[in-house]
């Protein structure tokens, strides 16, 4: 299995784990950092709406927490045609994004598209002096 159809099945598992019981839009993401570890995760929703979080920030929230500070690359998974990362998730990859970051858009079935850091976010706010 190539790397990348392994993240994509990453992603695909953890968004059976989705807690989603508002919107019903089960999402799952898997990133991989430059050494090749993989972290996913899935949306997890709340009765108080906007306290949700997606499952983009499962995957940096688990990333942070094992010391990984880079994404290489990123798959996002969910019945839809273009599941793309919402707003605030992609300012959220920019952040630990590599120059060449790729973030993959699928479906059930697999990559519908691929999108560069800078097609998702052009123009991004960043701090200068931001640390690696
Ligand atoms: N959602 C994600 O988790 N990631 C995306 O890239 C798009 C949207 C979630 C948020 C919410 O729980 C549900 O999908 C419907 O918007």
């Amino acid at each position: 299995m190539s790397d990348l159809n392994s993240l994509f099945e990453a992603a695909k598992a953890v968004r059976e784990k989705a807690y989603a019981p508002y919107s019903n839009f089960l999402v799952g993401a898997a990133l991989r950092t430059p050494d090749g570890t993989v972290f996913t995760g899935c949306n997890v929703e709340n009765a108080s709406y906007p306290v949700s979080v997606c499952a983009e920030g499962g995957a940096v929230g688990a990333m942070i927490a094992a010391g990984h500070t880079k994404i290489a690359e990123a798959v996002v998974v969910g019945d839809a045609a273009l599941c793309t990362p919402c707003g605030m998730c992609r300012q959220r990859l920019k952040e630990f994004a590599t120059n060449d970051l790729v973030v993959h858009v699928a479906d059930l079935n697999g990559i519908r598209r691929s999108f560069t850091m800078d097609e998702l976010l052009p123009a991004a706010f960043e701090l200068e002096d931001k640390k690696d």
